[in-house]
């Protein structure tokens, strides 16, 4: 276990914000965990606590006073599963494979593990920043996938009870960008791993948007005529590199904003204001989210209202995706970003009557 006192902050958070905190625990097994809590160590440091992944959907907005967390557990393991043989008999015979992986395990390393080795399942999240535990803790979605959909069980430290405690996917309550973990359990559970389900015989999900299209013609042009887990997974990271700034190029923190889910009236009025636009034929974009409800892409309203490639000093909008905001020169501060934000909503706001909500958490 390794413990510092005024840590720097800026190689822990994708949006580069330069900022400390009082202290930083880095723990290597779910022993030096348990170990730590039962001797009552926690009791010496900094309050409050915070547990961070790769710091890749966290705004820090100044110096964090109390104690930061980060996992050092890094591990995949399918006991039984190499290319020829899976896990178990009955999951032999079904193509179906458990995967265990650390939760601070980098979570695209595990894509490209279940790419190589030919497994279904995680394909279309392949390219997401951060690590395994703070995935399932935020249910991490791309691209018409979900990890609730692959997820079969987490892990925890309980730091209550200093024991081990497993949720079950059902138990982990995920919604959209939400889990157990980020409401009536917060702050009590540290995830260790996680369970996932793989399939050696499953097949692409290619639902969303132009994937299908952009998959198609990626088979038209290879030499192996066969559709792999590899291959979706390769046309995946190129529409990502298309589209989303590469964090160790430019600092950002992917979506900052979740996609509104409204009254279909305020859909009805988006499109008035459109249609009035841009023409009769025009379509916002949308999907059903039922009972009256419609989710409207984020992106579409923030670009509507002009931001779509702005610069305000050391911050600025996404020139190919508005829905991210970047930290351009590398030296944006925390004010800059908030300040940014607030003007993005309230034009939104003032356009549309939507109220935007941040998809980042801001510590
Ligand atoms: N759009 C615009 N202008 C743009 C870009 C997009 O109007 O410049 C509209 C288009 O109509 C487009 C729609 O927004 O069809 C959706 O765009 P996109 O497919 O890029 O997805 P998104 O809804 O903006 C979500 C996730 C992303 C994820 C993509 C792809 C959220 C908050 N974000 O973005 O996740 O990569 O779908 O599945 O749900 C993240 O969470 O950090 C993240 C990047």
């Amino acid at each position: 276990m390794d413990i510092a006192e005024s840590y720097s902050l800026k190689n822990h958070n994708t949006f580069g914000m330069d900022v400390s905190c009082a202290c930083y625990v880095e723990y290597g097994s779910e022993e030096e965990l348990a170990e730590f809590f039962s001797a009552g160590r926690q009791y010496g440091l900094p309050r409050p606590f915070l547990h961070i992944g790769g710091g890749s959907n966290i705004l820090f907005t100044g110096d964090f006073p109390g104690t930061v967390f980060h996992s050092g557990i890094r591990f995949i393991s399918a006991p039984g599963h190499s290319a020829e043989a899976h896990a178990g008999e009955d999951a032999a015979m079904s193509g179906r494979v458990l995967a265990e992986v650390g939760a601070g395990t980098p979570w695209d390393d595990f894509c490209l593990w279940c790419a190589e080795k030919g497994l279904w399942g995680v394909e279309n999240l392949s390219g997401i920043p951060g690590e395994t535990g703070a995935a399932a803790v935020q249910n991490i979605g791309a691209y018409g996938a979900e990890l609730k959909d692959v997820v079969r069980e987490v892990r925890c430290f309980d730091t209550v009870t200093c024991s081990m405690k497993s949720f079950k996917q059902k138990e982990c309550k995920y919604g959209y960008r939400d889990s157990i973990f980020k409401q009536s359990a917060k702050g009590r559970y540290i995830v260790t791993s996680a369970v996932f389900e793989l399939s050696s015989e499953g097949g692409p999900r290619l639902e969303y948007g132009h994937v299908k299209s952009a998959v198609e013609k990626a088979l038209s042009e290879s030499s192996v005529k066969t559709m792999t887990p590899g291959l979706v997974r390769s046309v995946i990271l190129g529409i990502r590199d298309a589209k989303l700034p590469d964090p160790a190029e430019i600092g950002s923190a992917g979506s900052f904003f979740k996609n509104p889910v409204v009254p279909k009236v305020f859909y009805e009025k988006a499109e008035h204001y459109a249609k009035s636009k841009y023409g009769p034929d025009y379509e916002v974009p949308h999907f059903d989210a039922g009972s009256g409800f419609v989710k409207i892409p984020a992106a579409w309203l923030i670009e509507q209202c002009g931001w779509k490639g702005c610069r305000e000093g050391n911050v600025g909008v996404y020139e190919k995706q508005p829905l991210v905001l970047v930290n351009l020169t590398g030296k944006a501060s925390p004010e800059e970003i908030i300040a940014l934000e607030k003007k993005i909503s309230a034009s939104v706001m003032n356009l549309f009557g939507i109220e935007l909500q941040p998809e980042v958490e801001h510590v």
